[in-house]
Parts: structure tokens; sequence; C-alpha cells
């Protein structure tokens, strides 16, 4: 059974505060006047952490099957108690769905565009829908086209536990990023063989999530700027992951340009892990890939999605 109000970590605590800091970072000069779009929950954890940022908070909850009211009714109980119910326009359902229609399941419009979208989901990203398409994913690349119909600059945070990580569509993903890399004459061949023999799927999931996100921010005449990715426990020491993206909207070709952010970039960040509400930085073990490569082939690109 649900606990009112929802609960979460010192770990949450600490990734809201590395959100603000992107959102800061990339769109401090919009502050007090922001836009955000996504996932809250009932206890309006972000909503409080960055009200001063944002002038309209779209909160959206689906709540539990068959209950479903129960969580949306505390999140509008909820905002009213904090003096914050005509900042917080609730949605209701289930966020892939809102974002596919532009509506929620009683009509009322998700205002594309925003300057913040947290997909904030609870479970993982793989689950596949009966066509056999994965759902959460395509729900993220329609999000991106929303944005880009009008032109917006934005902070892309999305987090996500480990659930069903599929594991073929993420292997077969890195191998077509060594392609590249070869491609490139980048020597990452050893740095592909560590990541996909590395025991935690947080290695792979580093590359794989940005990799999927500039894939689909090209498409639509964007390039990315991807901040340290972090992984953490969250409630009941489930692993989960945060990543924060900002995407810039650039239309001054016709042609589509490829991904501006460097494979190499990726690789070579470290992660971010907090424990007990501490950011450490590590590698994870994971080789980089070699700077003089990298220097070497600092204007190559990757090909057109
Ligand atoms: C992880 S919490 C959000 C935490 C919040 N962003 C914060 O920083 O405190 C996710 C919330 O979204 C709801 N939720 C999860 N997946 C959803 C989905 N696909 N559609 C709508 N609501 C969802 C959950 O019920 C929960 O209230």
């Amino acid at each position: 059974m649900m606990r009112f109000p929802q609960q979460f970590t010192r770990n949450k605590d600490a990734v809201r505060t590395l959100q603000r800091e992107t959102i800061e970072e990339h769109l401090f000069s919009g502050r007090g006047r922001l836009r955000y779009f996504g996932l809250t929950s009932s206890a309006l954890g972000d909503v409080r952490q960055w009200n001063d940022l944002f002038e309209v908070f779209y909160a959206v909850e689906r709540g539990e099957e068959g209950k479903e009211w129960e969580l949306q009714h505390e999140l509008e109980l909820e905002a009213f108690r904090s003096g914050l119910f005509n900042k917080v326009k609730l949605l209701r359902g289930d966020i892939d769905l809102v974002i596919k229609n532009k509506r929620d399941m009683f009509g009322n419009s998700a205002p594309f565009p925003f300057h913040v979208i947290s997909l904030d989901y609870s479970g993982g990203l793989f689950y596949r829908e009966p066509s056999g398409r994965f759902g959460r994913l395509q729900a993220i690349a329609q999000a991106i086209a929303h944005q880009a119909g009008k032109q917006q600059h934005f902070v892309l945070l999305l987090s996500a536990n480990l659930d069903q990580v599929d594991q073929g569509e993420v292997r077969r993903t890195l191998e077509n990023v060594r392609t590249e890399l070869v491609r490139y004459g980048v020597a990452g061949e050893q740095v592909i063989d560590k990541y996909l023999s590395h025991p935690r799927d947080e290695a792979r999931l580093k590359i794989y999530i940005p990799y999927f996100i500039n894939q689909e921010a090209a498409k639509n005449r964007y390039s990315c700027e991807t901040s340290p990715v972090i992984f953490y426990e969250g409630n009941l020491s489930t692993p989960m992951m945060a990543f924060r993206i900002y995407l810039r909207f650039d239309n001054r070709t016709q042609a589509l340009r490829s991904p501006k952010e460097r494979l190499s970039q990726l690789f070579n960040k470290p992660l971010l892990q907090i424990k007990d509400g501490e950011i450490h930085a590590t590698m994870m073990e994971l080789p980089k890939i070699a700077s003089d490569a990298e220097t070497t082939n600092a204007k190559q690109r990757w090909p057109h999605p």
C-alpha cells in the first residue's frame, strides 16, 4: 500500500541538486519564467527544490492501478498545502500517452514546448509494446520531436531503474558504436570490449542512453550536451540511473547535421555515484579512449542518423 506522502532518499535529494545545476547551467537567464513538464510525484520534491526557477509545473501522475485518483488527489493536496496550487497543473494518466497525445486522459492539454522535461520514471526504460517496439524510448523520441516543432532549447532529465535492461538492444548498439569508432580511426576496440564485459549495466547504459538521445536529437536538428551520468540506490536499495542532457536547437542548414557531441566525450566522462547522499566521481575501472586519438579525430563526428 502506498504511504503518503511518497518518500524519497537522501540520494534522491543529491540527484535533484545535480539536476538543478544542469538547469541553471543552461537556462539561468530564464529563471523564474521556466516551464516544467514531467513526473513530480505527489511529494513534489523537485517542485519545492526548484520552485524559484519555474513559472509553472505540468505534473503528470498516473497513480496506482485501480486507485489512480489517490496519488493524483494527494499531489493536488500537497500543492495546496505548500502554497504551490497556482503553479502546479495536474495531468492525469501515463506520461508516455500524455506525450503521444499532447493531452491527458481527460483531454487537458500538455502545452509543448517546455524548458525542462523530467521523465523521472520509477520503472525501467525497456518495456515493449505489443507491437514489439520500446514504448518508453518511443515516447522520449516523441517528446524531442514535439519540442523541435517549436524550436525550443531544453533540458531533458531522465531517470529510471535497471529493471529488464534489454541486453540485446544495448549490446548491439555498443557494437554499432564500435563500428563508428573504427570508421573514424579511433582506437576504441579494447575500450568497447571492457564496456561489454563490465559486470554492471550502468557502464553500458552510460553510453547507450546518451547515444540514443543524440541520435533522436540529431533527427530533429538538436545538438546535445550530456552532463556526467549519475547512478545511485533509490528506495528499497533499487539501483537507479539519472541522465541530464541539454538539447540546443539549430536549424541553420537544411541538411541535417550529425550529432555534435563526440563519442570520446561520452566515454571519457566519469560517472557520478551517489552514496549516503554524497557524490563521488568514478570511471568504474573503465578505460578512456586515448586522448591522442581523440585529438587527431577531434573534428570527426558521427554520421547522420
Ligand atoms: C520517481 S517519482 C518522481 C520524483 C520527483 N521527480 C522528485 O524529484 O521527487 C515518479 C512519480 O511518477 C509516477 N509515475 C511513474 N511512472 C509514470 C508514468 N509512466 N506515467 C505517469 N506517472 C508515472 C509515480 O507514481 C511517481 O509518483
